[in-house]
């Protein structure tokens, strides 16, 4: 319905049906949790990318408006929202890509962990319908925390028989824009230039942003400047839960941030080269079984999980500061997972 020609020209008639069909392949993403206050932005900027060529936006209520609003965007894909458990499997089938924002947000004093007992069991539905309907798409878990969330879509998709580790990943991309937003204004480079992985997981401490290896290097920044532009990128959500005062936690960033995601898998399976972006996955590279790095994205999701190169004595210092309580969130989800 959305391909409708609307120009009077042939010109642009032909210009737009070619940019519909395009050369990019048949792409079908859902967003669960569509109609919140990530889901609708998010399902906005998912309009937006050419890569996408059917947009299925789903949530336990309220689908339907927000899919007829972003419905009328002359873009390339076609929209369809589906509303209740009874038709989370219609907007799961043929899915290739399966963007995860649904579940409640933190009030000022919470903490992620704080989220687990009502967004584990969500997160633990959802993904057994993917299991069901869709088990070869790539899954973006955004929901909180993603530290368990992550693990109790691995155990679901365990049991169900059709876990592909390549397949899974965590949001952090959120941590990533927030050090590269906050290391340029420090470092008085150019935002668009600036690179920064981060690394660990998502949530306090074990965000870890790897400054020294942020591009391009600018200015020679202090111990003191790094370890407070550490603490903002380790505290940007709750900078922003704080500015909402109970209104909920960052939704147009993090949609941003989802889109980003998004379009990297995208590419990686349309055969993209080179395309990296940190993410939360299995892993190996540490003693923990999840480990947010950057990854490589391929036609198959992760095409290489990439080691942490060299760290600062601080970044050191982190890491080991961050396992302990990265390793019980993976523990509490597996646990909830198969309880
Ligand atoms: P929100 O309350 O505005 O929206 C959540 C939506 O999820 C609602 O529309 C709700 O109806 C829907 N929902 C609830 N149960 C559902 C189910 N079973 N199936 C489908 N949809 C369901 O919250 P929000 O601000 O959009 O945040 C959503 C989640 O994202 C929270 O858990 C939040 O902590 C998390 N988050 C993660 C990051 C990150 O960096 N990974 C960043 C920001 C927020
Ligand atoms: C964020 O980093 O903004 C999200 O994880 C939401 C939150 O609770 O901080």
């Amino acid at each position: 319905a959305i391909r409708r020609a609307s120009s009077s020209s042939t010109t642009s008639h032909i210009v737009r049906r070619s940019y519909a069909s395009g050369s990019h392949p048949e792409r079908k993403v859902a967003v669960l949790g569509a109609a919140g206050g990530i889901g609708q932005p998010l399902a906005l900027l998912m309009k937006l990318n050419p890569l996408v060529s059917s947009l299925s936006l789903y949530d336990i209520a309220g689908t339907l408006g927000v899919a007829a609003d972003v419905s009328h965007i002359n873009t390339r894909s076609e929209v369809k929202g589906y509303t209740g458990e009874d038709q989370l499997g219609q907007a799961l089938e043929g899915c290739d890509l399966v963007i995860i924002p649904a579940g409640v947000p933190r009030k000022p004093g919470m903490t992620r962990d704080d989220l687990f007992n009502i967004n584990a069991g969500i997160v633990k539905g959802l993904a057994a319908a993917i299991a069901k309907y869709c088990p070869n798409a790539l899954v973006n878990m955004i929901s909180n925390p993603v530290n368990s969330t992550v693990p109790i879509a691995a155990e679901v998709f365990k049991k169900a028989e059709t876990y592909d580790e390549k397949k899974l990943f965590g949001v952090t991309t959120l941590d990533v824009v927030r050090a590269k937003t906050f290391y340029a204004g420090k470092a008085g480079v150019h935002v668009a230039d600036v690179n920064v992985p981060v690394v660990g997981g998502h949530a306090g401490v074990t965000i870890l942003p790897l400054f020294s290896q942020a591009t391009p290097a600018g200015s020679n920044l202090s111990d003191e400047e790094i370890k407070a532009l550490t603490k903002r990128t380790q505290d940007g959500g709750t900078e922003v839960v704080e500015a909402k005062a109970g209104k909920g936690s960052a939704t147009l960033s993090m949609a941003y941030a989802g889109a980003v995601f998004a379009d990297a898998c995208l590419k990686g399976l349309n055969g993209v080269p080179n395309i990296v972006e940190c993410s939360y996955v299995q892993s190996t590279i540490t003693d923990l079984p999840f480990f947010a790095s950057k990854v490589r994205l391929g036609k198959n999701g992760v095409e290489e999980v990439l080691g942490l190169g060299n760290l600062s004595d601080f970044e050191k210092e982190g890491l080991e500061n961050l396992k302990a309580e990265l390793k019980s969130s993976i523990e509490k989800g597996i646990k909830f997972a198969n309880s």
